[in-house]
């Protein structure tokens, strides 16, 4: 038989490698561990990859003193089909950057590293030199006043750098500090790619901002009165050009009230802004906020609610007048049809019934909100579009247009991430401060 109609007998029974739709392993991670952790083992998920792509295995390890930062990207490319390659990037002593690649098309799930292995042996403990540096590898900034290492024979200069890793699923922002045998900015030796992670780095640490970063929801009474505290246990790395913010949104119907509170670094914004706003004032319901930005690292540290508190002016006792309402607000949610019924403020005569719509780093809510107005027709926010780094939108305004999410699927990625995030630190807290509802 002659080759070519082998060929397309083969072709017709069995379709061409390389056209059929192919299944990978598929996930990312993206961490620092301490090198005694390593070697790491993961269990990927499954992905079906359009057709003609191949399945793709990079692993990234950046080594500083006792630690390590491990990416890893698992997933389909576009890429030609690659040997299984170990490159070191940089080598010790003192920082290394060290990966592996490969990208294959001759089997389902052939992007098959399941474990760090191949890119990590245990090394004899370094002889020490002369020179200390301070010694910091994170993706949430590196503090100042940490204590120096002593830095292993070799090394002559101290780093301090950002690195941005962007692409196939990673996004990140680490920090690094750590012992080279040379000056400059040149950890990554040359290497603007991974596979399909693109990498920059930076030295010049004053464009460097790292921001607390977290939100908290409170549901309490008396919220408008009495100041509560507002911590977050988390700080990021920003990207060039942002500053950090901090932004507190009170809403009190009286008999109940809620507090809305976010940290993180931010693009919006006016650079060294304070500013509290009372969007809504009594007789009826209260809304306020406090919004700042500024630009020191991790200058967004109020730590409880009185910088809001401090600014709304004394409130009168209420002079109950006639009208009854329905009180309530639910920042996650709907009121019932059932809320209690409180008497409203004299001044007061109309009910609200409506919510506000926010959204912002880290949260995306609907807060709906029933109690006591002065007018019929009353908007709580008077239609302000932005309160801080959230943008909102009141019942009755009209939707804003469609608008592209920003950036590529990996800000998407970490939206998601951010989120998962809130809704556990969610279900802690309506589990710690709230368990019966
Ligand atoms: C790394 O090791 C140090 C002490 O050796 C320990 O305090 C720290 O919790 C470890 N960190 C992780 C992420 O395991
Ligand atoms: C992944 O694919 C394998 C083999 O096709 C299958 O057995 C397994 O159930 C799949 N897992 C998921 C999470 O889809
Ligand atoms: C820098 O990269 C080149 C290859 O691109 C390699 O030969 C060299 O050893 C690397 N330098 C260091 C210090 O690791
Ligand atoms: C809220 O404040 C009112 C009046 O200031 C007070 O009577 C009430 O006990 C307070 N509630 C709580 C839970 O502290
Ligand atoms: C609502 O906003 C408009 C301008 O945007 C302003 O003129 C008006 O005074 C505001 N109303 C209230 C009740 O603050």
């Amino acid at each position: 038989m002659s080759p070519v109609l082998l060929l397309a007998l083969l072709g017709v029974t069995l379709p061409l490698p390389g056209v059929q739709a192919l299944f990978c392993q598929w996930g990312t991670i993206q961490n620092v561990w301490n090198v005694s952790d390593l070697p790491l083992q993961w269990t990927p998920k499954n992905i079906s990859c359009d057709s003609g792509l191949g399945c793709q295995d990079t692993l990234i390890l950046i080594e500083s003193g006792p630690q390590v930062s491990v990416v890893l990207s698992k997933g389909c490319t576009k890429a030609k089909d690659q040997e299984p390659r170990v490159t070191e990037h940089r080598m010790g002593p003192g920082l290394s950057v060290i990966s592996y690649t490969f990208v294959c098309r001759q089997k389902d799930f052939c992007n098959n590293l399941v474990t760090s292995a191949p890119l990590w042996a245990p090394q004899p403990p370094a002889d020490p030199g002369s020179l200390k540096c301070p010694v910091c590898l994170s993706m949430k900034g590196c503090l100042v006043g940490k204590t120096e290492e002593i830095c292993p024979k070799g090394t002559t200069h101290c780093y301090n750098g950002l690195l941005r890793l962007r692409g196939g699923g990673i996004f990140s922002n680490l920090r690094v500090q750590g012992c080279m045998p040379q000056p400059d900015c040149n950890l990554l030796n040359g290497t603007q790619e991974i596979g399909p992670v693109g990498m920059t780095e930076n030295c010049n640490t004053k464009d460097v901002l790292t921001c607390h970063r977290g939100t908290t929801l409170k549901k309490q009474e008396n919220l408008s009165k009495e100041p509560t505290e507002w911590t977050t246990f988390n700080t990021e790395t920003c990207e060039a050009g942002q500053v950090c913010q901090e932004t507190l949104l009170l809403v009190d119907v009286g008999l109940t009230s809620t507090l809305v509170g976010t940290k993180s670094c931010s693009a919006v914004g006016a650079q060294n802004s304070q500013k509290t706003t009372i969007h809504s004032a009594p007789p009826g319901v209260l809304v306020a906020s406090y919004t700042h930005f500024c630009s020191s690292d991790l200058c967004n540290s109020a730590s409880s609610s009185s910088v809001l508190l401090n600014s709304l002016p004394p409130q009168a006792a209420p002079v109950p007048g006639d009208r009854q309402c329905p009180a309530c607000v639910q920042p996650l949610g709907t009121c019932s049809s059932g809320s209690p019924r409180m008497t409203c403020s004299r001044g007061a005569t109309h009910c609200y019934d409506g919510y506000i719509h926010l959204s912002g780093v880290g949260l995306t809510t609907t807060m709906s909100i029933q109690g006591c107005v002065a007018q019929p027709s009353s908007s709580l926010l008077n239609h302000t579009r932005q309160i801080g780094i959230f943008s909102v939108r009141e019942k009755g305004d009209e939707e804003p247009p469609a608008s592209q999410p920003e950036g590529d699927g990996a800000g998407g990625l970490e939206s998601l991430t951010w989120w998962i995030g809130l809704t556990l630190a969610l279900a802690l807290w309506w589990g710690a401060v709230c368990p019966s509802c």
